[in-house]
């Protein structure tokens, strides 16, 4: 499974790049607006630090903006991969980008009919939104297995990038289910570290060794 950051935050990304958590980066315009940054400098200065596909997203809702903000957004580095939404426009532009040669990311997906579209259009990475299904008392997970499904009976080589990831089970039941990546905010990636029975075996492991009065160096 690949992991993808979720944010323009980069000491958040340079931490886990250095970890070699990062697979890649996804941002949105409500994550370029959350940073406060330009989006081209902060996109370049991502793509410099990470080496896998670094999601940057169209504003344009038609299929022609669509386009030229694509290209334009592609020339910022060699690893961008163009984000555009699950809408009719969207997969215009998906269909023209892709058969540029660019990698196309394509969000907002909330139902499997979608999913389909989008790999016909030919994205690189279809991007289902969990937590946004869960939150309205959708199954989100249960769109991922769906898509798995469909996607493996056609053998369609778009990747399903599980996005929307609100918690650390998200990832582990999105990883069982065979999603090819996640996305996730970083203080998501690293809760996935914590158990309170770590912390709790960690403490007793302190107590009894100071007990010992030894110290190893
Ligand atoms: O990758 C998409 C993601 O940023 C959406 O997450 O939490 O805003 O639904 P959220």
């Amino acid at each position: 499974m690949k992991f993808f950051v979720d944010t323009a935050d980069v000491d958040a990304i340079r931490e886990l790049n250095d970890l070699g958590m990062v697979d890649g980066v996804t941002t949105n315009p409500s994550i370029i607006a959350k940073s406060g940054r330009n989006i081209e400098e902060v996109t370049r200065e991502i793509c410099e630090m990470v080496a896998g596909p670094v999601s940057a997203e169209v504003v344009a809702n038609d299929a022609e903006g669509m386009i030229t903000e694509g290209r334009h957004l592609a020339k910022i580095a060699s690893n961008i991969t163009i984000k555009v939404p699950l809408t009719w426009d969207g997969l215009k532009a998906c269909k023209v980008l892709s058969g540029e040669g660019h990698k196309l990311n394509v969000t907002l997906c909330f139902s499997a009919a979608q999913a389909i579209l989008a790999a016909k259009a030919g994205a690189t990475f279809i991007s289902p939104f969990i937590g946004r299904l869960d939150d309205i008392n959708l199954d989100g997970m249960e769109l991922i297995a769906q898509i798995r499904e469909i996607y493996d009976n056609y053998d369609f080589k778009t990747e399903i990038l599980a996005a929307s990831i609100r918690s650390v089970n998200h990832i582990t039941d999105a990883a069982r289910i065979g999603a090819d990546v996640i996305t996730a905010p970083p203080a998501i990636i690293k809760a996935m570290a914590s158990h309170v029975l770590t912390d709790k075996g960690l403490a007793q492991f302190n107590a009894d060794w100071a007990k010992t009065g030894q110290k190893i160096v």
